[in-house]
This record gives structure tokens, C-alpha cells and sequence, in this order.
């Protein structure tokens, strides 16, 4: 049955179903199932997204906030080159690894095989289900260095899953076959946790998980990433690059005198503060991705949308609009978001300061006709909405890209008045 129409009337981005927007269309779906970041987009639109800008093998896509790689992973196996740039470390190798091209797959599928003869064979000799505070006591060099393990992982499940990192990080290859087993572990980490995904951020579970047959769990993985793998070989398949650093300064993480990018195909973090330095701490920890609480308050502080721990303090100092553009464009806005303290009024003019330093770099890094798509939601403050939307394409505006239309996807939650959309611009 049709759906009732939402929004406007357009042929494609509009009255979408969650699984053609959300991380949801991707559960299925070989290799971009590998690690669930909820805030991720469906490949199925950046594949529509791809179709509607009549993407070719002669395009070079980039994704300036590259998540868990939706969009380069696509392109690639469609054939179209492309590049993304992503500043959570954990991120940048979830991407890599899922959009490297493997093509001995039997030989990858033997390397599990002997590392899982070698993994159970430690578990043997450790005691994990009476007394694995004995076995966390003799190996506590090797419990990540996250702030209080035991909350994320029951004791006998820490204990396997201690086993399992000691052993691969003192494995001396570091080949593509390591990182794909370094990728299982990574992807297991919160199926045997005492967290959930019952809401958009982790939450505590109300009774930790009990111990759990790990290795079990862990094998599983490598026997769908190992079937993934398969399910991929004949499909065409173009080079793509993921870069790690900042998209505030696109310029100097991209290669000097590379290609000009022709399409950006894209969703920054949305205004709502999510945080995915906090999402990703366990596996940011698990394999020391980054070295301290410290280092995570950086990452925060300087990825867009960021407010957790050192962010917050930074917000509490006082954020003013960069310039005359920014100050009109939150004008109408920010007084409503004043009204219930400053803290997120602050929040919002760096958002937006950082989208404007952001939208800067995009222009340098672009063809002279690069088509961009944003996909973006609006937020509420105090039950004032904030169209994210308009505004950004009010700072691409500036930089000299045009607006061709704001498509309203899809509602959100259950909350009235929130919706996520794509804003299609064009250079010129
Ligand atoms: C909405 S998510 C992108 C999800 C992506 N479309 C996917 O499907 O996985 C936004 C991403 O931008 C990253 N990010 C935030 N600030 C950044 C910055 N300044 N430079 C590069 N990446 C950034 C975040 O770490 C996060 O992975």
C-alpha cells in the first residue's frame, strides 16, 4: 500500500522507509554489516544517491565524515573511485579494513582457522567461569585501558576476551588477514558486553550478561565476514582510500595535487549530541586505537558536534558566531536557545562554526561542477526546532554552491517536528 505523503511530493528522497535511510538497511547486508554505528547511514541511499547524480567510473566520490565507510564501500562496488576522510581512529579502521579488496579468500579463511585452534586452546587452560578474577589479576597488563571494564564486561566474559587481545596483539604479522581477525574481535565486543543498543547511544543492560561462550561467538563472526568476502569476489570493484584526519581541513588530508573530487556524497554529525568518541570507546580501548581518557576528550573536542567530557568544558567558556554569515543565518534561532541556558546555544554556534570551516575546505577540494548531497536532521532545544537543513545550505551558499532542493526524507522518533533530509547543491 502507498504510504500517505509526509512532505512535499518528489520522486525519490522523500516518505523513505527507515530501512532505505537508517543503519537498518545495512544488518543484511555482506560486509557493511560488520560493526553497527546507529547513527550510519542505508547504503541503499547513497546507491540511490549514486544513480540520481549518474555516477560513473570517470567520478571520484568524497565522503567527508566517513563513519563506518556506507559510502565508499558502496562506490567501490559499483566501480566508482572514491575517498573519504574520518577522525575517530577506531572509524578510519573499521573503513579501511571493510573496503580493502581480498581476493585469496580460501588462504584468509585458514589463518582463522589456526588462530581459532590456538585461541581455544588458551581458553583451556583458563579458568574464566569460577575463577576468572585469578586470570584478571596475572594478566592486568592486558585489560584495556578503559575506565572501569567491569561495567562494559561481565568478569568471565573480560577474561576470554583479555585471552583473545593478548594473543593478537602479540602476534608479530601484521598482515590483512590480522586486521580482518582484529575487525571479528572488534565486531563482538558489544554483543558480549553488559551494554545495548535499545537506544540511539549504549546503554548499561539492567542485569550484565553472564558468562558467555566467546570464542563461539567470535567464530560465528569470522564465518559470516569469511562468507562476505565470497559474496563480493565477482563483483565489479574500483580502488577506494579512506583517509584519517580532520574534514575542517579537508585540504591537507587529502593528497596534494590529487584529483578534484566531482561528487560528495555525505552525512556529517547531526546537531543532536551524539557522541561517537563516547559510542566507541570499547573498541577505541580494545585494540589502544587511542592511548587515554585524555586522548577520547581530544577526539571529541575536535570532531564536529562533539560534547562529551573536555568538549563540554570548552562550550562552558563561551562560543560566539565566527562571522556576520554565521550570526545571521542562527540569528532567528538562537534566542529561543538561549532562553534555556547558554550551554547549548554555545553547543550550536560551534556546530555551525565548524560546518562553515568545513563547507570552506569543501570548496577547495571540488570540481568546478561537483554535485554534493548532505544528509542531515534537524534538532530540538527546548522544543524549539533548529532546521539544520536550511542552514547549512545557507553556509555552502556562501562558498558558492546552490541549492537545488532540501528532500525531508523521513520523520524521526516519535517526537514531532524532528525529520532527517538530503540537501542536494551544486557548484555554480
Ligand atoms: C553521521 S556519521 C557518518 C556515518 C556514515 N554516513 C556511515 O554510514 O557510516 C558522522 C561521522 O563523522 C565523523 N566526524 C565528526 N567530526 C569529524 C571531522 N571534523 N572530520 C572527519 N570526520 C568527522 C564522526 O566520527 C562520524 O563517524
Amino acid at each position: 500500500m502507498k504510504q500517505p505523503l509526509l512532505f512535499e511530493a518528489d520522486p525519490m528522497f522523500t516518505n523513505r522507509q527507515t530501512k532505505a535511510v537508517t543503519f537498518r538497511g545495512k544488518l543484511d547486508l555482506p560486509i557493511h554489516r560488520w560493526y553497527r554505528l546507529t547513527p550510519s547511514f542505508s547504503p541503499t541511499l547513497a546507491d540511490d544517491i549514486a544513480d540520481h547524480f549518474s555516477l560513473s567510473a570517470s567520478d571520484l566520490v568524497l565522503d567527508p565524515f566517513s563513519g563506518v565507510g556506507t559510502v565508499p564501500l558502496c562506490m567501490k562496488y559499483r566501480g566508482i573511485p572514491a575517498c573519504s576522510v574520518e577522525i575517530n581512529p577506531y572509524l578510519h579502521f573499521v573503513g579501511t579494513v571493510k573496503t580493502r579488496t581480498y581476493r585469496a579468500v580460501e588462504n584468509i579463511e585458514q589463518y582463522f582457522s589456526d588462530f581459532m585452534k590456538v585461541f581455544r586452546g588458551k581458553l583451556n587452560t583458563i579458568p574464566f567461569e569460577d575463577r576468572p578474577a585469578l586470570y584478571l589479576a596475572e594478566q592486568a597488563r592486558f585489560i584495556p585501558r578503559i575506565n572501569y571494564p567491569e561495567r562494559w564486561w561481565s568478569k568471565g566474559n573480560l577474561a576470554q576476551l583479555v585471552c583473545l587481545r593478548k594473543l593478537l596483539i602479540e602476534r608479530v604479522e601484521k598482515t590483512e588477514a590480522h586486521d580482518l581477525l582484529r575487525m571479528g574481535a572488534l565486531a563482538i565486543l558489544i554483543p558480549v558486553s553488559n551494554a545495548k543498543h535499545n537506544h540511539v547511544s549504549l546503554t548499561y543492560a539492567e542485569k550484565p550478561l553472564p558468562t558467555v561462550d566467546v570464542a563461539g561467538v567470535f567464530e560465528q563472526q569470522l564465518q559470516n565476514m569469511i562468507a562476505d568476502l565470497r559474496a563480493v569476489l565477482a563483483l565489479p570493484r574500483s580502488e577506494v582510500t579512506i583517509y584519517s584526519g580532520n574534514s575542517k581541513k579537508l585540504s591537507q588530508v587529502l593528497p596534494e595535487n590529487g584529483r578534484k573530487v566531482s561528487s560528495v556524497i555525505t552525512s556529517p554529525p547531526y546537531p543532536n549530541r551524539f557522541s561517537y568518541a563516547r559510542e566507541t570507546r570499547p573498541h577505541l580501548f580494545f585494540f589502544d586505537f587511542i592511548g587515554s581518557a585524555r586522548a577520547v576528550g581530544q577526539l571529541e573536542t575536535d570532531a564536529i558536534g562533539g560534547t562529551w567530557g573536555k568538549a563540554t568544558s570548552v562550550l562552558s567558556t563561551g562560543v560566539k558566531p565566527k562571522n556576520e554569515l554565521i550570526a545571521k543565518l542562527l540569528k532567528p534561532y538562537i534566542k529561543d536557545i538561549h532562553h534555556g541556558g547558554n550551554l547549548m546555544a554555545h553547543y550550536v554556534t560551534k556546530y555551525f562554526n565548524d560546518l562553515y570551516d568545513h563547507a570552506g575546505e569543501v570548496e577547495k577540494v571540488c570540481e568546478p561542477r561537483c554535485r554534493l548531497a548532505y544528509v542531515i536532521g534537524n534538532s530540538k532545544f527546548y522544543d524549539n526546532p533548529l532546521p539544520s537543513d536550511e542552514i547549512l545550505a545557507g553556509i555552502f551558499n556562501h562558498f558558492g554552491f546552490s541549492l537545488d532542493r532540501i528532500d525531508k526524507m523521513r520523520k524521526r522518533q516519535s517526537k514531532s517536528g524532528l525529520h532527517e533530509s538530503v540537501v542536494f547543491m551544486k557548484r555554480g
